[in-house]
């Protein structure tokens, strides 16, 4: 059984809260890979029993990036596989979410959506000439994200008993 947690990330922190999760799968006892999208490889993508895929939230929705690689996904056969989606953001209802927009795409690719998607949130610097680019993961995103990737392991394991894979 074999996790891949694939991500973007501009400033580091998608790239952080993709690590808690491979780290909480490979807690879990699921063998896991870690890439970001850039290095990804479409010819390797259908290995893996689940794909959890992130991106930062920006203008409200998944960076271009993140868009253009799950068009690109649209290539390889994944019917059946697992599928859990997560972004970072501000905490605000206005904010608009990665998350949502990437969910979506993983169950048109035909992924069962084991785990509802779930986000990390940011908050801005408050120094003087701060930038969006500036904002850090909140106080206890890190541990947050670890647990759901150790959920995504115990439901993948769960998943496999029930349909019966060796
Ligand atoms: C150009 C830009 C646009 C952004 N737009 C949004 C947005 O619409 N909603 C939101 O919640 N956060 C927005 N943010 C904040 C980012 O989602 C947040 O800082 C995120 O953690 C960055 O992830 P990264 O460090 O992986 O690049 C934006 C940030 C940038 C730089």
């Amino acid at each position: 059984m074999k996790a891949l947690v694939l991500f973007d990330s501009l400033f580091g922190n998608t790239q952080k809260i993709a690590n808690c999760i491979a780290e909480g799968l490979r807690e879990a006892g699921v063998e896991t890979d870690c890439v970001s999208i850039k290095e990804a490889r479409m010819g390797e993508v259908y290995k893996y029993d689940l794909l959890a895929v992130g991106a930062p939230t920006q203008m409200f929705t998944a960076s271009k990036p993140m868009k253009e690689f799950l068009d690109r996904l649209k290539t390889v056969d994944l019917h059946g596989k697992a599928g859990f989606a997560f972004d970072t953001k501000l905490e605000s209802r206005f904010s608009g979410s990665a998350a949502k927009f990437i969910e979506k795409k993983l169950g048109d690719l035909g992924l069962d959506i084991i785990k509802v998607r779930a986000s990390a949130i940011v908050v801005g610097r408050k120094e003087k000439g701060s930038k969006a680019g500036d904002a850090v993961l909140k106080e206890g995103m890190e541990a947050l994200f670890r647990e759901a990737g150790r959920d995504l392991g115990r439901f993948l394991q769960a998943r496999r008993q029930k349909v019966g894979i060796a």
